[in-house]
């Protein structure tokens, strides 16, 4: 009634005014680069008491509040039995501070695991040592090929870890291939020795835990005994539209990305994809795609 007795010229504005409100609200959710924390449940017969896990992927030495606080409260506020990162933590061109204090802040309250990601083996080899050395200085594991078995609530957990497949020989840097291991650093060909290696521990049979930075090599992985699969990379596909596209581009992987974020099943073995934490380092900004903690509770 109120719209049919408007004039034309003010039926109009009425219109405009409403589509500019909507497209306005729709940008606003759009860009919004809030922490969300995601949740994810699996479960398995070979865990009885709850074991509760963070992935911290994809950092790149991005800004969560002063001292990181955002991430860290978020991240306490899950009181997590352990957390693993899961590479691109640190980032080849900005300063390495953030990262820095995340970890200092979070490395003597839980059991902390590291991976590669492709952006630190993007450093110089002095630069990448110096983020392997502060790491471990801070009592983080960082997981090359190797794996260890560690007990929460009661539960024997096999926690694995590769590096990147861009893996080099960085002297100082002693990553495990087994036979595989190449002199001239091929890494690619190293990092399938680190997942033949890794395999033997998984056969203890313990509940067999993975982190790896790729997740686009999600049928190889399949291939193994793996129980869980925890990746990042992809951060989200960058782009996405709810319910119609799981991202647009993601490296590696392309165009419309199947391994974008989320979960991916096959047979007994779990994947879970975590859109990172990636803001201000890159080009484009995330669309539908708010920077994401992950926590996964496996009972
Ligand atoms: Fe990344």
């Amino acid at each position: 009634m109120f719209f049919k007795n408007l004039t034309k010229k003010n039926k109009i504005r009425l219109i405009v005014a409403g589509v500019a409100l909507v497209l306005i609200v729709l940008m606003i959710v759009a860009l919004d680069l809030r922490l969300k924390t995601v949740q994810y449940e699996i479960e398995s017969e070979k865990v009885e008491n709850k074991v509760r896990v963070a992935l911290v992927t994809d950092l790149h030495s991005c800004k969560y509040g002063k001292d990181q606080k955002k991430l860290v409260k978020a991240l306490e506020k899950q009181n997590p039995d352990l957390v693993l990162l899961g590479g691109d933590i640190f980032d080849d061109e900005l300063s390495p501070e953030n990262t820095k204090k995340f970890i200092s802040a979070i490395a003597d309250k839980y059991p902390c695991y590291y991976v590669t990601g492709n952006h630190e083996f993007m450093c110089s080899d002095e630069i990448f040592l110096s983020y392997m050395n502060f790491l471990e200085e801070k009592g983080v594991t960082i997981l090359k090929g190797s794996a260890e078995t560690i007990e929460i609530n009661g539960e024997k957990i096999n926690i694995c870890g590769i590096d990147d497949p861009t893996l080099r020989n960085v002297e100082g840097y002693n990553y495990f291939a087994g036979d595989k291991r190449t002199v001239d650093g091929k890494g690619d060909y190293d990092w399938y020795g680190q997942l033949d290696l890794i395999d033997e521990i998984a056969q203890n049979g313990n509940y067999t835990l993975l982190l790896s930075h790729r997740p686009e090599r999600f049928e190889k992985y399949a291939e193994y005994d793996f129980d869980l699969v925890l990746c990042g990379h992809a951060h989200g596909g960058q782009f996405r539209i709810p319910l119609l596209m799981n991202g647009l581009y993601a490296p590696n992987q392309g165009f419309f990305p199947e391994y974008a974020g989320g979960r991916y099943d096959s047979g007994d073995m779990t994947m879970i994809v975590s859109r990172g934490l990636a803001i201000e380092c890159t080009f484009l900004p995330r669309i539908f795609n708010r920077p994401e903690l992950v926590i996964i509770d496996i009972e």
